[in-house]
């Protein structure tokens, strides 16, 4: 057990003290979380093997899915990038700082250990002024898995990363809540046309008025579990974003899903188990279980990708069985939100017309 130390920051202009005394622990090999405009991000020096090891083991993380590096400028891109090709260089004008993440081939500067034995590497620059102070502070990249314990959902606030690891990081900047709460879109542009390998804060229609050409990868609007052959990302292999609870997810027309998780409540609860339901604002008044909580209206997907990973900590903590949640429009951030869901259920849904 480490002493994790907590030290609230001012998420607009974090406090310069605070700010260094978090990066003193990154450049001696140590791990911080931090918030970024996504989720919270566990840090470590990604040119330290050391220090890269350790942050697998704080999260408990198999070794073969590589965090995302974290940089504050272009410099560092082509640094850790063997090749920058000119879409690139468009897309982290348009977009960054932001929540897009882009796969390169690496460079040899990189650690084997930061991309798992990868010939790519995952990057992106956070649009938080703590993370990209803390990044400056530090002199160096950072890389940051989200700051969960792996298999657990994604940390939105301070106290989340709490929950899953004090005592095994050395510092938490608290930032306050996340803006985005999903997180970012990765896109591997080493391919023609480039394929999204993970759906996040960065919709894929923005992406599409971008490139021109951009397609799904087909994990990404996966309602079945498909075989591993074609997994593109190594995150796409591991269970994520699974609260204790089962998920049954219900997608539909609005009308057609309220009246199936009505039943589909019931007989949980005829069997005996604590059963909660993720509505939102216009049908949780529809719905009796033992616990009903709203992602936010219908009319609003930002709000709902907000809440949603705190929503499924709350039933955990709440000790519920059984979650049924709504379907939500997969466009927007629905995609992220949407894609997230179906994880969670473990491909456990529910179709009505
Ligand atoms: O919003 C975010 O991206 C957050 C914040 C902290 O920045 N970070 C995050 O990191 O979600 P993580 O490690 O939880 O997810 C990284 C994803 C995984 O799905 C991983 O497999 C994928 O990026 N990834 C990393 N390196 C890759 C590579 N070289 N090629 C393809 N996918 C890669
Ligand atoms: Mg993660």
């Amino acid at each position: 057990m480490k002493k994790t130390l907590v030290l609230k920051v001012n998420p607009q202009k974090p406090e310069t003290e605070k700010v260094r005394v978090a990066a003193r622990f990154i450049k001696e090999g140590g791990l911080v979380a931090f918030p970024t405009e996504t989720v919270y991000g566990l840090g470590a020096d990604a040119l330290n093997p050391q220090a890269v090891l350790a942050l697998f083991e704080a999260k408990k993380r198999p070794l073969d899915n590589p965090p995302i590096v974290h940089v504050e400028n272009i410099n560092d891109v082509h640094r850790l990038a063997k090749h920058v090709p000119p879409k690139a260089e468009s897309l982290m004008k348009k977009f960054w700082p932001g929540p897009l993440t882009l796969v390169f081939k690496r460079s040899n500067l990189v650690p084997d250990v930061t991309v798992a034995g990868l010939d790519t590497i995952a990057i992106r620059m956070p649009q938080h002024n703590v993370a990209l102070a803390l990044i400056r502070e530090s002199s160096r990249p950072i890389a940051a898995p989200s700051a969960n314990l792996a298999g657990r959902p994604s940390p939105t606030s301070a106290k989340h990363v709490i929950d899953d690891l004090n005592g095994r990081v050395d510092a938490i900047l608290d930032g306050g809540p996340t803006r985005i709460g999903v997180e970012s879109t990765v896109l591997d542009l080493s391919v023609n046309p480039p394929l999204v390998l993970r759906p996040g804060g960065t919709p894929f229609e923005a992406l599409k008025m971008a490139l021109g050409d951009v397609k799904l990868h087909p994990f990404v609007v996966a309602e079945k579990e498909l075989s591993l052959g074609e997994a593109r990302s190594p995150g796409m292999k591991h269970r994520h974003y699974a609260p204790n609870g089962k998920v049954v997810l219900v997608e539909g027309s609005v009308l057609a899903v309220v009246g199936k998780i009505k039943g589909l409540v019931d007989s949980y609860r005829l069997k005996g188990c604590k059963v909660g339901v993720l509505a939102t604002d216009e049908t949780m008044a529809y719905y009796k279980a033992d616990v009903v909580k709203s992602l936010g209206s219908r009319f609003n997907l930002a709000v709902i990708a907000q809440n949603l990973f705190r929503l499924l900590r709350e039933f955990d903590a709440e000790s519920v069985e059984v979650i049924v949640a709504e379907g939500v429009p997969a466009e927007g951030l629905g995609l992220a939100v949407m894609n997230r869901l179906r994880k969670a259920s473990g491909y456990n849904i529910v179709k009505v017309e």
